[in-house]
């Protein structure tokens, strides 16, 4: 296994800093989220527009805390577009978006936004294909305490087992020694969840998670989003409808950058404008 020295030398400084941008581990301190109305998340007629074209036209809803949401439509309804409004990617033309009561996440920026306790989950893993499974965990924990200075922590007793917990969730207990680059493409997807989780993030934005996976690699991401909601808010996007079905509580259904539909999964599949618009393709 590698010492930590040989890990701060082999590590790039951009892909830290790729890493620290998507997970908020930069030396923020959190204030904490008001939920106490029920919500975690606010969304209110946001709009945003490209060149003419909205791509989000007046979108309104809301994230229960704990709840795992997802979110279905065709290409091109503004799913991704949202995320972008909530990490402070794209600036929407109007609306706000409220991270609990009081952060308006409109007005901050994609670090403040990150470190107040939002983890989003990009396609392309952010991992560090060249440390193991462990280290990868062990570094994603420990970038909270700045950039350098993380490099220099030593793992307490509490840490290493919040690694192994995670390591459970995420199904890779195996996997401990392995480099991470030598990972199937769904345990390379588990693994950049398991790094978000060790921020402790209240809200977690997953988009097209089981895109490539197999059908077990889906199965079992069924099950670890499923096992995370709770402690954490879960919005999922994906357009696999055996994998919505399987994870599904409330669903919500955009299409031109709206809300079409909003309901359980039998309410959504029997309305007749989501099958005109998506289910019916
Ligand atoms: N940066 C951008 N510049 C111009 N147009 C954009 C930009 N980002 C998104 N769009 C357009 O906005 C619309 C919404 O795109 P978005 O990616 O949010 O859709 P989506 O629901 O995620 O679709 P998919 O299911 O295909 O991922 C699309 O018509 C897209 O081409
Ligand atoms: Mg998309």
């Amino acid at each position: 296994m590698k010492t930590l020295d040989q890990i701060k030398q082999t590590m790039r400084r951009d892909r830290v800093f790729d890493f620290m941008v998507s997970t908020g581990t930069h030396p923020v301190h959190r204030g904490e989220i008001d939920t106490s109305h029920g919500p975690i998340l606010y969304v209110e007629n946001i709009n945003v527009s490209f060149d003419g074209f909205k791509a989000l036209n007046d979108l309104t809803l809301y994230i229960d805390d704990g709840e795992l949401r997802c979110i279905i439509g065709p290409n091109g309804a503004g799913k991704t577009t949202m995320m972008d409004v909530l990490t402070g990617k794209t600036r929407p033309d109007s609306g706000t978006a409220y991270f609990g009561q009081s952060m308006d996440l409109t007005r901050m920026t994609e670090h403040e936004i990150a470190s107040s306790g939002i983890g989003r989950k990009f396609q392309k893993p952010t991992i560090f294909p060249e440390h193991t499974v462990f280290e990868n965990l062990e570094l994603a924990m420990n970038m909270d305490k700045g950039v350098w200075a993380s490099l220099q922590f030593k793992l307490t007793g509490e840490q290493k087992t919040r690694i192994e917990e995670v390591m459970q969730t995420i199904n890779l207990v195996q996997q401990c020694h392995t480099a991470a680059g030598r990972l199937s493409h769904g345990q390379k997807q588990w693994l950049e969840i398991g790094m978000l989780i060790t921020q402790e993030p209240r809200l977690l934005l997953v988009d097209e998670p089981v895109a490539g996976m197999t059908h077990q690699e889906i199965e079992h991401t069924a099950e670890l989003l499923t096992g995370l909601a709770g402690k954490h808010s879960v919005v999922v996007v994906e357009h696999d409808m055996d994998f919505i079905r399987s994870i599904a509580k409330k669903v919500t259904v955009l299409h031109e950058g709206h809300v079409l539909a909003e309901g359980d999964m039998d309410t959504i599949q029997n309305d007749p404008r989501v099958i005109e618009v998506y289910l019916g393709e």
